[in-house]
C-alpha cells in the first residue's frame, strides 16, 4: 500500500484484494480531521453500493458509466454531479450525451452517510470501482487513491462538447479518447463495458434505418425493430433497450441468429460485466454506430484487440481494470476546489 504525503492532502491507495468484503489490515488514517478512516471510507462506499445493487442491479452498470462521464469532462471532479452551480446556467447532467446517466440518489446517500470530509469525486471513483468489482462477480479488482477535491464548474457545453456521442466514427472516438491521453487499444477495452446497462432508442435509432445505419446483423436489426416499437408508445416515446444482446430474451436472440458459443448464457449471468460484448460486435449485435466502428479500423488493429478480448476473457479482466483505474484518475482541472457538503450543489 502507498501512502503518499502531498500538498495536505493525504492520498491513499486502497487495496481491493479478492477478498472484498473482508477487512485487509492494512493501516488506517485519518482523513481531513473528521476521525474518519480512508478504510472506513472504502469500507462504507463497498457496503452500501453492494446493497444496492442487491435491489436493483441495474444501478451498477450506471455507476460505471458515471465515472467516465465524470472524468473525462475536466477530470474526476464530482462536476457531472451539480445540478445548480454559483454561474447558473445548464449543467452537465442537461448535455443531450448525458441521456440516461443514473446514479446520482446513490451518491447522495452514501455522502449523507460519510459526510463533509469526503469528496463528491471520490465517492463516484469509489462506487465504480465497487461496482465494476461485483458486475464482474470478483474477476475486475483495481486500485483507486482518494484525496480528490470536488470543482465548482459544471456545463451541458462543456461536456457535449467532450463526451464522445453514439454516432462518432473510428477516427472521431480514436481522436476523442487521445485527447484524454487514452489509447487505441484503451478505447476498444473500455468499450467493453456496454457488455452491461441499457440504451435508449434515440441513443441507437440510426442503427435501424437502412438509409443512416452502419452494417449490421440485418436479423438482429430486424428482431430489435419490431422489439423496440413494441415498446414504442405516446407515454414512452423513447424507450431502452439493454445493450448486450445476450440479455435479450431466447426468443430474440434466437431471431437474431445469435451465436453464444463462449458466452455465458445462463440466468446467473444475466447483466454480469464480462467479454461478450465483443463476441456481440464481432457478430455485428450491437447497439451504437460507436461500437460498430471499432470494427472499421482500416489496420485491422482495433480487430484483432476485439478478437483477442473475446478469445480471453482473462487478458481482458486485467485491462479493464487498469483503464478503469486509470480513468479514476484523470486529474481533476480547474483553480477553485472544495470538498462538497452536498454533491448536487457547491457550498
Ligand atoms: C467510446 C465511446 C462511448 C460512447 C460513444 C458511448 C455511448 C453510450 C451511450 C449512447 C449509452 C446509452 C445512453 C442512453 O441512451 O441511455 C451508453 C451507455 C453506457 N455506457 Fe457508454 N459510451 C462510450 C464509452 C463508454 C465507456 C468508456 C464506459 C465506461 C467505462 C461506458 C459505459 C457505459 C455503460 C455502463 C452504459 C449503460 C449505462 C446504464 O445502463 O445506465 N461507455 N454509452
Ligand atoms: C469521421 O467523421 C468526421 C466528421 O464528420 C469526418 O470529417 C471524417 O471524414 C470521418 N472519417 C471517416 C474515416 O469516415
Ligand atoms: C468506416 O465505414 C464507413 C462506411 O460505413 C466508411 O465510409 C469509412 O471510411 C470507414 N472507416 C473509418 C476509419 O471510419
Ligand atoms: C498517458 O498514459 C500513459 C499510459 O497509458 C501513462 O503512462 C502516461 O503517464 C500518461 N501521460 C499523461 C500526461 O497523463
Ligand atoms: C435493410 O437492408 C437489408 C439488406 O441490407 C434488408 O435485408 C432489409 O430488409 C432492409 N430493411 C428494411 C426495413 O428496409
Ligand atoms: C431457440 O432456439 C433453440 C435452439 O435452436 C430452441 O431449442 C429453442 O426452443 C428456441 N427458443 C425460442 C424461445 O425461440
Ligand atoms: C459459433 O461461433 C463459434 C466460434 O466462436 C464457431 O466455432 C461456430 O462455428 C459458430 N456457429 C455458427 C452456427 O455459426
Amino acid at each position: 500500500m502507498a501512502i503518499k504525503l502531498s500538498a495536505g492532502a493525504i492520498v491513499v491507495s486502497i487495496s481491493l484484494s479478492l477478498a472484498f468484503f473482508v477487512g485487509h489490515g492494512q493501516p488506517v488514517l485519518a482523513d481531513g480531521g473528521s476521525g474518519k478512516k480512508h478504510d472506513d471510507v472504502a469500507d462504507t462506499v463497498k457496503k452500501e453500493v453492494a446493497k444496492a445493487m442487491k435491489k436493483n442491479r441495474r444501478i451498477g452498470a450506471a455507476l460505471v458509466r458515471l465515472l467516465f462521464h465524470d472524468c473525462w469532462v475536466h477530470g474526476c471532479d464530482g462536476s457531472v454531479l451539480l445540478d445548480k452551480t454559483p454561474d447558473g446556467g445548464s449543467t452537465e447532467k442537461d448535455a443531450a450525451n448525458n441521456i440516461g446517466l443514473e446514479g446520482f440518489d446513490l451518491i447522495d446517500m452514501i455522502k449523507g452517510k460519510l459526510g463533509e470530509s469526503v469528496s463528491c469525486a471520490d465517492i463516484v471513483v469509489l462506487a465504480a470501482r465497487d461496482a465494476t468489482y461485483i458486475l464482474s462477480r470478483g474477476n475486475i479488482a483495481y486500485h483507486v487513491t482518494t484525496g480528490r477535491k470536488d470543482g465548482v464548474r459544471s456545463s451541458a457545453a462543456a461536456a457535449d462538447a467532450v463526451l464522445p456521442p453514439s454516432t462518432f466514427n473510428f477516427t472521431q472516438l480514436k481522436a476523442n479518447f487521445a485527447a484524454r491521453n487514452f489509447t487505441q487499444t484503451e478505447l476498444v477495452v473500455l468499450s467493453g463495458a456496454h457488455a452491461v446497462g441499457v440504451a435508449h432508442l434515440s441513443s441507437f435509432r440510426d442503427r435501424l434505418d437502412n438509409a443512416t445505419a452502419t452494417p449490421i446483423s440485418v436479423r438482429y436489426q430486424n428482431a430489435l425493430r419490431d422489439h423496440v416499437e413494441d415498446k414504442t408508445t405516446a407515454t414512452v416515446p423513447d424507450p431502452t433497450e439493454m445493450n448486450n444482446i445476450r440479455d435479450m430474451e431466447l426468443a430474440f436472440r434466437n431471431a437474431s441468429g445469435y451465436n453464444a458459443t463462449g458466452v455465458d448464457t445462463s440466468k446467473a449471468a444475466r447483466g454480469v460485466l464480462d467479454n461478450s460484448y465483443y463476441h456481440a460486435n464481432l457478430q455485428n449485435k450491437v447497439l451504437f454506430r460507436s461500437d460498430w466502428e471499432l470494427r472499421n479500423d482500416t489496420t485491422g488493429a482495433a480487430g484483432r484487440d476485439m478478437r483477442e478480448f473475446r478469445d480471453n476473457a482473462a487478458r481482458w479482466y486485467v485491462l479493464f481494470g487498469n483503464a478503469m483505474a486509470k480513468l479514476s484518475e484523470v486529474p481533476a482541472e480547474g483553480t477553485r476546489f472544495e470538498i462538497r457538503k452536498d454533491c448536487r450543489t457547491t457550498n
